[in-house]
């Protein structure tokens, strides 16, 4: 008996490939808001997380995004590690990384909003910075 492929199990392998594509896909970063953030400020800080979400991994997953083939891990920075300017300066990764040209300031404001809000992935990121 010859063995055939029929057209519903063609239109099953296909829905079975879209679940699991859809599974792959890019996930929506949840946040922690403290709770006694109104609703409207709440939805200008989502606003502004999105963005940084965007251009965290654009400009900064590439060294600290902890990828393995079923994960992605953002790391928890402690609020001491996410200061303003001084971030293009804590090393020299970032002194040639994060320049004026390559993550403006209002970019850099975005991303840092992201990391402060985002939910606790549980891998911390264990700088060199000593907190005092
Ligand atoms: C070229 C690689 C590279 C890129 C791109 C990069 N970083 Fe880093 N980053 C590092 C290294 C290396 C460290 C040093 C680890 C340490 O703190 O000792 C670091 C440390 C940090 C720290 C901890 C600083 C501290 O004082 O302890 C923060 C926060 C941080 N990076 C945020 C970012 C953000 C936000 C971006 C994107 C705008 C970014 N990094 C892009 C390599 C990079």
């Amino acid at each position: 008996m010859k063995f055939m492929i029929k057209k519903e199990h063609i239109a099953m392998i296909v829905l079975l490939m879209i679940a699991v594509l859809s599974c792959m896909g890019p996930k929506k970063v949840a946040y922690d808001f403290p709770s006694t953030m109104n609703e409207s400020v709440q939805k200008e800080y989502l606003r502004q997380c999105e963005k940084g979400a965007v251009l965290y991994e654009i400009s900064c997953s590439g060294c600290h995004t902890k990828k393995s083939m079923l994960s992605k891990k953002i790391p928890d920075f402690t609020a001491d590690q996410i200061y303003g300017y001084e971030i293009r300066r804590s090393n020299k990764n970032h002194e040639n990384a994060l320049t004026a040209e390559t993550v403006t300031t209002e970019e850099l404001g975005y991303i840092l909003n992201f990391l402060m809000y985002k939910k606790r992935s549980g891998l911390l990121h264990k700088g060199t910075h000593v907190e005092n």
